[in-house]
């Protein structure tokens, strides 16, 4: 049958691992899919770039834009970043011109998610983004398929890979914040710009992103409550620790009478507790529904390998046939927020 033809703009940490697996995987992919995932065009910044993968049997092109809209492309994968610039505008040529979109751009959704979920519906195609929320962990697909039967009561959990690498490498190795940083940085772990890391942004989106399907609410990321581990100290680590506690960036979305609350901050958590024992970049994700109660998914958050892993996730719902809306109902029937403060987790 048909290849699913992909064209990938962005070929850094996350693209090279993504163009790895469809290249080393193929046979698995086909099996699984019913239908041979292809690549045939790729962008990025700089063509003659060593990206530990060979490139040049996929045609290349300079303008993302150009590559969304060919017709030997059935599906956009985004992986520039960027909340609006290339990345929207690909997101948007690739919609329009009949195309699905998968995307790990979490700082384009949490800003432009409701505006790009409706253009997809109305053009009839799929945009997806498992891989912009935690990592390798499924947790868009738990809460916009397993878990679609719930009332979803709280979502809460640690969602950026640097800052937990970060904090943790200063606990338990003694390391400065500059070392811990750049450890994250050669492990592919960092946003274009940190600061969207450390200030605890990139986590925001993430939590405003989930609140969006566990609540069938329009992302709100302006309403989060944010703080990122910028103030955070050595001392403060040592004397959580001396107190049985560890410090976590921990982002925690409820739905109450007054109205949504989502916060994204440090906060203390016992040492001896799942949460307390996340080490690197690890994530953990703890959802609860009123029928399920309490599910905790934990793994990998940033990097190579897992993050391509959540992309093919995607990808393989769409070779499929997926008709699944973005944020688990349609567009139009996502209610506006109306913020609560949130109280301490
Ligand atoms: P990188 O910075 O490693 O790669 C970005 C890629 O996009 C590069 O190949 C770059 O080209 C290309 N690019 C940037 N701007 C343009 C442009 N204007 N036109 C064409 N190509 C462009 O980022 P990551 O792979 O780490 O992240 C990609 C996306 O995935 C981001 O949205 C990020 O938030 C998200 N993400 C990342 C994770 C991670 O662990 N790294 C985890 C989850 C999500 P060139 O290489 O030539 O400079
Ligand atoms: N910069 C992000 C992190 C990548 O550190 O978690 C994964 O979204």
């Amino acid at each position: 049958s048909d290849p699913l033809r992909l064209g990938i703009a962005g070929l850094g940490t996350v693209g090279a691992g993504v163009v790895k697996i469809v290249r080393e995987k193929a046979a698995l992919l086909e099996a699984r899919g019913g239908r041979p995932v292809v690549i045939t065009a790729v962008s990025a910044r700089n063509r003659d770039k060593d990206r530990g993968v060979p490139m040049d049997e996929y045609d290349w092109e300079d303008d993302p834009v150009a590559l969304a809209g060919r017709d030997d492309v059935d599906v956009l994968i985004e992986l520039m970043g960027g909340s609006d610039g290339p990345a929207k505008a690909a997101t948007e040529t690739a919609l329009k011109s009949g195309k699905d979109v998968v995307t790990a751009n979490k700082a384009m959704l949490a800003h432009n998610g409701q505006a790009l979920a409706e253009l997809a519906e109305a053009e009839g195609r799929v945009l997806r983004f498992e891989a912009a929320v935690a990592g390798g962990i499924p947790i868009v697909k738990t809460l916009t398929e397993g878990l679609a039967g719930n009332d979803i009561q709280r979502v809460m959990g640690v969602m950026n890979g640097t800052c937990n690498y970060i904090l943790t490498r200063m606990e338990s190795a003694g390391l400065t914040y500059e070392e811990a940083f750049a450890e994250a940085d050669s492990l592919g772990f960092l946003e274009a710009d940190p600061e969207l890391d450390v200030g605890g942004i990139d986590a925001g989106h993430k939590l405003a992103l989930l609140a969006s399907i566990a609540y069938g609410t329009q992302v709100a990321f302006d309403a989060v409550e944010l703080e990122g581990i910028g103030q955070v100290t050595i001392e403060d680590i040592r004397q959580a620790a001396d107190m049985g506690y560890k410090i976590k960036l921990l982002g925690v979305s409820r739905m109450t009478g007054k109205g949504l609350e989502q916060s994204m901050s440090p906060c203390l958590v016992p040492a001896s507790s799942p949460l307390g024992q996340l080490d690197g970049g690890t994530n953990m994700v703890v959802v609860e529904g009123d029928q399920v109660g309490q599910i905790v998914m934990r793994g990998a958050g940033a990097g190579e390998g897992p993050t391509a892993s959540a992309v093919l996730g995607d990808v393989m719902d769409i070779v499929r046939g997926t008709r699944l809306t973005t944020f688990g109902a349609p567009a139009s029937s996502l209610k506006e927020v109306t913020p609560a403060r949130a109280a301490t987790p």
